[in-house]
């Protein structure tokens, strides 16, 4: 009866020093730039899980449905008892999907995110009584390690919600690589990625009418303001998000709104009038492209599915030997 979560603190948590280290370095920068990873924080998860559910974001609502379309085939697939780890677990709700179905023998949930991780891996504990629940807080885009102490065995990796698409398409190869490093041979990776599509309905997703997504990239600043030593006025900057074509990506960023200089550890930024720090990615693949990127990694893909819109696909990736 797994009612209480086994932290995992023998995995390096993400440093308190990043945000200041990564910041300096970003601002310093041209284009000055910033992780999407520091978005993070317990008011940007929050933040985040509204974005799920507003209109314009098709992509949450249409992950769930394929999801729970497809969970007696991933059955299928995966067989019971295995041992699900989901990368960027957040709220932990897209795994409610597969869990009764899928009966796996234990969860393993790693998010950038402690308190939000310890949360809701207790409600998944506390809901599956007869699931052995395990949290790792840790910072898998740095670079993806496992806690020893976890059985490998039969594993399946659930990384949902199209988070592959914050890498490039060079650095998604490099995390599957890793995967397929640290995977058995048959280990699987569920995947959900989201879909090339018209520029309207793509950008419409990340400039709600709601202004919930500029409020979540807003929140870097205020971020930034609370936890550093900095005099960043987040009401001097607006949110932007938009497709660019020839990289298959929706980009988002901070636009300064005047000219103004910036207080940062000690350091003095300048901001143009109209000058952006560029704060997230977030690549859109064919269905091909992924499969193809996954295929050079060392993965064959064995299921695939998506929605009638063909607006988001969720991939069954398995490790070749
Ligand atoms: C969590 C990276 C998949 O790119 O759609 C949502 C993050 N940013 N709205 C995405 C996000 C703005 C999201 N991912």
């Amino acid at each position: 009866m797994a009612l209480a979560v086994q932290l995992h603190d023998n995995i390096l948590p993400p440093r308190d020093s990043s945000l200041r280290d990564e910041a300096l370095a970003g601002f310093a920068a041209s284009p000055k730039h910033l992780s999407p990873k520091f978005f993070y924080d317990r008011r940007g998860s929050e933040l985040f899980e509204q974005i799920c559910l507003q209109p314009e974001y098709y992509l949450t609502r249409t992950e769930e449905a394929i999801l729970a379309d497809a969970a007696d085939e991933i059955r299928q697939i995966v067989g019971p008892q295995s041992n699900l780890i989901e990368l960027g677990s957040g709220a932990s709700r897209k795994v409610r999907l597969l869990l009764e179905r899928l009966r796996p023998a234990s969860y393993l949930g790693i998010d950038i995110s402690e308190d939000f991780l310890l949360d809701s891996t207790r409600r998944l504990a506390a809901d599956y009584p007869w699931l052995d629940v395990h949290a790792a807080c840790s910072d898998f885009s740095d670079h993806l390690q496992l806690p020893d102490d976890f059985a490998l065995e039969h594993p399946l990796v659930f990384f949902p919600g199209s988070s592959i698409g914050n890498f490039t398409p060079e650095q998604a190869r490099r995390l599957l690589g890793h995967l397929h490093h640290i995977l058995p041979t048959g280990g699987g990776v569920l995947i959900g990625v989201d879909l090339l599509k018209d520029k309207a309905t793509l950008e419409a997703a990340y400039n709600d009418r709601a202004q919930v997504t500029a409020a979540f990239n807003l929140n870097l600043l205020h971020r930034i303001r609370r936890e550093l030593h900095s005099d960043i006025d987040p009401a001097r900057f607006v949110h932007r998000a938009f497709f660019n074509e020839d990289q298959s990506r929706i980009e988002m960023h901070l636009v300064s709104r005047i000219s103004q200089t910036v207080a940062l550890e000690g350091q003095l930024f300048r901001f143009r009038a109209g000058e952006s720090l560029h704060s997230e990615n977030s690549y859109k693949y064919s269905v091909q492209g992924f499969i193809e990127l996954a295929d050079s990694a060392g993965f064959d893909s064995s299921g695939l599915w998506t929605d009638a819109g063909q607006l988001f696909s969720v991939h069954y990736l398995q490790r070749r030997p």
